[in-house]
């Protein structure tokens, strides 16, 4: 067996046996396959694709190129959800506290900003003092004791992805369904679940934009976690317009204080309590999904989740006073406004603009060592569907690079399509799966 011939035949669209695909991702994690060879296999299968036993495969792989946690002396069924990744979601960091404050412990290893989109990792880091990096051993203590903990991908978990994910990156070959499906849930299972809620969006702002990629996506996503015995469930969610009002690490972080007071925005909240609502399910602290939302609306009006999320940020090492008064926060040096061009409808804001124009702000990384400025985003005053008048702000812009500012301004201004006539609302949540779906 050699690398040239398990490349040649993917290239050719012939299936890939279990030792083929495990002779590369192993020698890739090892360093006996280069980078141009594993770089023209990814391009093969992004071209060619993978079936359902070939995708199996490769998460296998990945999943045992390193540490698999096990959580089983943790009392409880242990059910963590995953995002495909958009502009403004915040989902988890409320939705961590609901979950682990309804009595389902929550573990969480979670990503950077990748592209456009955010990351959870860099929204905690924007708290004072918040840690994500955590041994594997901490991790399994703090879930223990607080019901959740949210970490960054260590070195000992899936060092195959890692690695192939960094490739991917620069090779123009993340949106694979195959590669997708493997990268996602190797780290999923590494993680000690024993089930899974995973969040797939669709449009402008995520990876997938059909709504059909995205549902085949869920269905590769479902049948592995269900291979491996860990129930699996899927929402198919809008990501053609940002989640929520704000854009950019501290700012979403202040929007995910006030959710968690009850005063959080509609589409977030929506979107936010189905999610919890099918962990509540799956972690068996309630009947169905719907008692589930019902529980996690009652975390939220109880106080119980605003309590849960200031122990783990405690636990995190973060500061909780400036929780307790965002006001504190340092502010950014320049701040503009983006005026509405017309009267009438907003009909659409474009989400991949939005997310792109944050990371001009200092929201994101354009070079995998940039630094982030937590401060720097974009606060939406007006999404699709509500009346505006020309000239009324219809977003904020905040930045400490006074270059960037006004080519900030123009861009969004562009992002904005207008109706004159009202708009009819979109549905947010566009479909359930489950194995029944498969
Ligand atoms: N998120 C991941 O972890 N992997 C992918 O391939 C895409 C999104």
């Amino acid at each position: 067996m050699t690398a040239y011939e398990i490349i040649s035949k993917k290239r050719d669209g012939f299936e890939l046996s279990e030792e083929e695909i495990g002779y590369m991702i192993n020698g890739y994690a090892e360093g006996r396959i280069p980078d141009y060879q594993m770089s023209a296999l990814l391009m093969a299968i992004f071209l060619r694709g993978m079936n359902k036993q070939e995708t199996m495969t490769v998460t296998k792989n990945m999943l045992y190129s390193g540490e698999v946690v096990d959580l089983s002396s943790i009392p409880g069924v242990k059910v963590d959800k995953h995002s495909t990744g958009g502009v403004g979601d915040k989902v988890s960091i409320i939705l961590a506290p609901v979950v682990a404050a309804a009595g389902v412990p929550v573990p969480m290893i979670s990503g950077r900003g990748l592209g456009h989109t955010g990351g959870t990792l860099d929204k905690l880091e924007s708290i004072p003092g918040f840690r994500v990096d955590y041994s594997i051993k901490e991790y399994k203590e703090k879930i223990a004791r607080v019901g959740t903990c949210l970490i960054g991908q260590t070195p000992d978990i899936c060092p195959a992805d890692k690695k192939m994910y960094a490739l991917r990156d620069v090779t123009a070959t993340i949106q694979s369904i195959p590669l997708i499906t493997g990268s996602i849930m190797s780290k999923k299972l590494a993680e000690g679940i024993d089930a899974l809620v995973l969040d797939v969006k669709t449009g402008h702002g995520a990876f997938m934009q059909k709504h059909e990629d995205s549902v085949a996506l869920a269905k590769q996503l479902i049948s592995v976690g269900e291979a491996f015995g860990k129930p699996t469930v899927a929402y198919i969610t809008d990501m053609n317009e940002p989640l929520g009002n704000a854009v950019g690490n501290w700012l979403e972080i202040v929007e995910c204080i006030d959710g968690l007071h009850g005063e959080g925005p509609d589409d977030l909240m929506e979107v936010t309590h189905q999610l919890c609502g099918a962990m509540i399910y799956l972690g068996k602290k309630a009947a169905s999904i719907e008692e589930g939302v019902e529980i996690s609306k009652e975390m939220i009006r109880s106080g119980k989740a605003w309590d849960k999320f200031l122990e783990i940020a405690e636990e995190q090492n973060g500061d909780v006073d400036i929780l307790k008064n965002p006001l504190r926060y340092p502010k950014p040096a320049f701040q503009a406004q983006v005026p509405a061009a017309e009267s009438g409808y907003v009909a659409s804001i474009h989400s991949l603009e939005v997310g792109l124009t944050a990371v001009t702000l200092g929201a994101g990384r354009q070079k995998a060592d940039d630094l982030i400025d937590p401060k720097a985003g974009i606060v939406l005053h007006k999404k699709a569907g509500q009346a505006v008048e020309a000239g009324e702000p219809i977003m904020s812009v905040y930045t400490d690079r006074e270059e960037v500012l006004k080519a900030a301004v123009e861009r969004l201004g562009k992002a904005v399509a207008y109706s004159a006539q009202p708009v009819e609302s979109k549905a947010l949540i566009h479909e359930y799966l489950d194995k029944n779906s498969l």
